[in-house]
């Protein structure tokens, strides 16, 4: 490879090549950002590795309780994590209690309700109940009581999960490095210590999402769009191609095939679906709860949400991970409880199903109680 190349090169590029290897093995991940000018195209030479060990346990509350400000700790490096549940679905409390429980994370669950609790005098601006079903309005006005327990109780950040989600084991790990990229899109200063160890000028991280898009890829298109992404490379807890799974359709998301496979990505968000899990900081959450309810409401929950990051309205900064870090759990049973919002088709489901999420906890649920290493879904 380095023949009829002078000794002073060969030994340079064997330096740089061990270096990198070495790098690899003792980061463990690599990481490597990719710029707007070269997005999607200059990935660094002589990068195929793939030596990234699983790790084989979740990292869980020992290492949560030392760590008491950073991102493993047990509310992932937020003030609280809260969890919107309707109180007859105690089967979706009782999963995720338990998936928490296993990886080491302190949850606090909010009475959903609704959308018939809602009077027609509290309806915001803009709100139509004949066009806005029950199960749309219980849902936004479910995620507003959160907002608005951010704002009351004066929290400087928090997580927002829905009931029936599911995460990887790796979690915590994957949100170091989710850390780093939100920090590297932010442009936090290398100097001092930011407030939140995602950075400081965010209000919304988009962690669990259904679907979603780079900035450049929006139409109608972004003024000024947000070309850099942070690019986790040779993660192995991203499904390969054939089982990254998009939306329902498919249709508009991020094109994973443009890139390496298993490479994740942390960008500003361009559009978003679903609001399975987000953070808000104290900013964030007055933005919505003054976008959402106290000047009006035209959509849906999620919509609005990524309505306001793509125009970054009141000046929303938002960052997004694709693809995403935790995704809504299908346990086996009947469908028809799949969703609280509108009523799915009714049939037994006879295996458990968590897209995009490759050692799912919740699949993973009996190995890890018997302290057994846990396996990909596929
Ligand atoms: C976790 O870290 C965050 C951010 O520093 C902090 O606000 C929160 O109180 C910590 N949680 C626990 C349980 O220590
Ligand atoms: C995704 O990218 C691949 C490779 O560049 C391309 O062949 C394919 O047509 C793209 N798919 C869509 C839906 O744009």
């Amino acid at each position: 490879m380095f023949l009829r190349t002078s000794p002073v090169i060969t030994f340079i590029a064997v330096a740089t090549a061990s270096a990198f290897v070495l790098f690899v093995i003792l980061g463990g991940i690599s990481r490597f950002r990719v710029n707007g000018a070269d997005s999607g195209g200059e990935w660094p030479p002589g990068s195929k590795s793939n030596t990234v060990p699983l790790a084989p346990r979740p990292i869980t509350g020992k290492q949560g309780s030392t760590a008491g400000t950073g991102v493993t700790n047990a509310t992932l490096g937020f003030e609280k994590v809260f969890v919107l549940n309707l109180e007859e679905r105690t089967d979706k409390r009782d999963s995720l209690a338990l998936a928490s429980g296993l990886t080491g994370i302190k949850l606090e669950f909010v009475k959903g309700l609704r959308g018939a609790a809602v009077v027609d005098k509290a309806l915001p601006y803009g709100v139509d109940r004949k066009t806005m079903d029950a199960g749309m309005l219980g849902s936004w006005r479910g995620h507003m009581n959160i907002v608005r327990t951010i704002v009351e109780e004066g929290l400087s950040s928090a997580l927002i999960m829905e009931d029936d989600i599911d995460w990887d084991v790796n979690l915590k790990a994957q949100l170091l490095q989710f850390a780093e990229g939100s920090n590297y899109i932010l442009n936090t200063p290398s100097k001092g210590q930011p407030h939140s160890p995602y950075g400081d000028s965010w209000d919304l991280l988009w962690l669990g999402s259904c679907n979603s898009q780079f900035q450049e890829d929006v139409s109608p298109k972004i003024e000024g769009p947000d070309l850099r992404k942070w690019a986790i490379k040779d993660d192995p807890t991203v499904p390969d191609l054939t089982h990254i799974g998009r939306s329902d359709k498919g249709d508009g998301s991020v094109n994973y095939t443009d890139y390496p496979e298993h490479t994740r990505f942390v960008h500003r968000t361009g559009t978003g679906i679903c609001s399975f899990v987000y953070a808000l900081s104290a900013a964030g959450a007055r933005k919505f709860l003054y976008s959402m309810s106290v000047n009006g409401l035209w959509g849906t929950y999620d919509n609005q949400m990524s309505q306001m990051c793509t125009k970054q309205s009141l000046g929303m900064q938002c960052v997004h991970v694709s693809p995403p870090l935790f995704f809504s759990h299908r346990p086996k049973g009947r469908t028809g409880g799949d969703s609280d919002i509108n009523n799915p088709e009714d049939f037994i489901r006879e295996k458990p199903e968590t897209q995009n999420i490759v050692f799912s906890t919740k699949i993973n649920a009996e190995r890890l109680i018997m302290g057994l290493d846990p396996l990909p879904q596929w």
